[in-house]
């Protein structure tokens, strides 16, 4: 196994140490780098609600990490007990974001191994262990998924992307990130056109962070330059993250994805999705997915400064659903499903 610490990014967005929860506070992102720690699974089900963590397969572990709190924190004698305390973390941490489907799978595997185990002490300490695995693995997944996907740009691509799907939205490496370093890594020179991600700017605060800090030669451009910058020529290719992939190959993403596809198809720019198979949803359909709606407040002002008037309506939904035919591969773990993705998707699950 590949050591994280050795990895390119040295951000660690999330780990466990000494029986707490260290995190990456990315509210405070690009001005400090700061770390807070908790030990308190209802603080981490806080940060996971105000974005000191982000981004699906980040939110997936920091939801594991809560359940080892929970575990830790419990006064729980038997086993009955202790996964009575362990059900109601999961339903304080299972509640604090809907969309993206990493939460469930991280919260699901961790209750899946509570329920295994005998005793209390037996518990607690495989689900400290599953968790602080999750963790790691998701770092191998990572690196494995920027491999395959490395094999798709060439020398000299100039590769758009939108929101933080990197370093800072897993727990290192990235996933739409990570596969830009794994072609970077393979010897090819490569640029990145990031876009604000308004309103929250995932692009601007934390994509063009992160890549500047690894040295990788990024441009950021207002998201309304999406059409402008293909229209150029000044776009080869796009690759994003995805908080949850149906089987369909319906891809749910931070909000403006779709404007970004649908503009990339306008000009026949290849547009490709990176992401673990923790972000499929197998299950449901379009029309079942919670899209969470965020407070008017991110789009009435930039950071602290208001800009839109008082008393003003606001449609503020986080994430967008883009539709199979807009996408050109999604590369995973296992490999790049191709269109047609439904039949594709199906043979990574079977
Ligand atoms: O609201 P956020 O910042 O959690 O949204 C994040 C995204 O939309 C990412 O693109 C997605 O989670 C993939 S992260 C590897």
């Amino acid at each position: 196994m590949q050591d994280p610490e050795t990895t390119h990014s040295s951000l660690k967005t999330v780990e466990w140490k000494d029986n707490k929860v260290i995190m990456i506070d990315q509210t405070k992102l690009p001005n400090k780098l700061e770390y807070v720690e908790f030990s308190d699974y209802n603080d981490v089900a806080n940060a996971i609600r105000t974005l000191i963590v982000r981004g699906a397969p980040a939110i997936g572990v920091s939801g594991a990490f809560g359940l080892a709190l929970a575990a830790l924190q419990s006064n729980a004698k038997t086993k009955n007990d202790l996964l009575s305390d362990l059900e109601k973390a999961r339903t304080i941490l299972f509640e604090t974001r809907p969309t993206a489907i990493n939460l469930k799978w991280g919260l699901d595997k961790i209750m899946q191994i509570a329920k295994i185990g005998e005793t209390v002490d037996q518990i607690k300490d495989s689900v400290i262990e599953t968790s602080k695995k999750l963790a790691d693995e998701d770092v191998q997944t990572n690196m494995t998924m920027g491999k395959h996907g490395s094999e798709l740009f060439e020398n000299n691509d100039t590769i758009m992307t939108h929101c933080n799907a990197g370093a800072l939205a897993t727990v290192a490496y990235g996933t739409a990130l990570g596969v830009i370093r794994a072609t970077k890594d393979s010897g090819k020179s490569i640029k990145v056109i990031a876009t604000e991600t308004r309103p929250v700017q995932q692009g601007s605060r934390l994509t063009a962070f992160e890549l500047k800090h690894d040295g990788i030669d990024v441009s950021l451009i207002a998201d309304t330059a999406v059409g402008y910058s293909m229209s150029k020529g000044l776009v080869d290719k796009v690759v994003v993250g995805a908080d949850r992939i149906l089987r369909t190959g319906h891809v749910f993403n931070k909000i403006g994805t779709y404007q970004v596809a649908t503009m990339a198809k306008k000009h026949g720019i290849p547009f490709y999705v990176a992401a673990p198979l923790s972000s499929f949803d197998m299950k449901n359909n379009p029309e079942d997915v919670v899209i969470e709606q965020r407070k008017a407040s991110e789009v009435t002002g930039i950071g602290d400064r208001r800009t839109a008037p008082e008393g003003i309506n606001v449609i503020n939904p986080a994430f967008d659903m883009t539709p199979p035919e807009l996408i050109s591969g999604i590369i995973t773990e296992k490999g790049i499903a191709k269109p047609p993705l439904e039949e594709s998707i199906k043979k990574f699950f079977q």
